[in-house]
């Protein structure tokens, strides 16, 4: 039994620092990436708060294909490129998008999404996954939590490959 208990009003930093620390204890000397990454997806949800969906799509030669997650049932297979996830592992960049429906091409997996973060996962350079948050709240991401999620993408690179 794994007992975390994120601080219910923490400053972002704080809450990200705290995320991060239960991870790395999480994922500590566990080898199976479907494992770490079902953890990691149930740790997200646990510590932030506002979230829809919360999850990992992993780079399987020239698509995305869907890991493990919270939320409703999602898309499984998106081409490189496509949507949110896909510009974020063609790009190898993040993508903080305040308005969904602003995005061209945004792949809308749960009408409730508002806002989407998403983070790609990098191993010797090479996108092997993403990070994706989506909220029902507009304008839910900011830096902190871009900054926050990629502390955590590195914690995954070492984990889920
Ligand atoms: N909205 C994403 C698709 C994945 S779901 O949000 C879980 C996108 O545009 O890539």
């Amino acid at each position: 039994m794994y007992e975390f208990a994120p601080e219910a009003n923490a400053p972002k930093p704080e809450l990200y620092d705290d995320l991060a620390s239960a991870a790395r204890a999480l994922v500590s000397g566990e080898s199976d990436g479907v494992a770490n990454m079902a953890n990691l997806a149930a740790l997200i949800w646990q510590f932030v708060p506002d979230l829809n969906w919360a999850g990992f799509y992993r780079r399987i030669e020239d698509e995305l294909v869907l890991g493990p997650f919270i939320g409703k049932p999602a898309c499984i297979r998106i081409a490189l490129g496509a949507g949110v996830c896909g510009a974020a592992a063609a790009s190898g960049e993040t993508q903080l998008v305040p308005d969904v429906h602003a995005f061209p091409g945004h792949i809308a997996c749960d009408a409730d999404s508002r806002s989407e973060l998403v983070v790609p996962v990098l191993q010797d350079g090479k996108v092997i996954a993403v990070i994706d948050l989506d909220s029902p709240l507009p304008g839910r991401f900011d830096a902190d939590d871009a900054e926050g999620i990629a502390r955590l993408a590195a914690i995954a690179a070492e984990a889920i490959g």
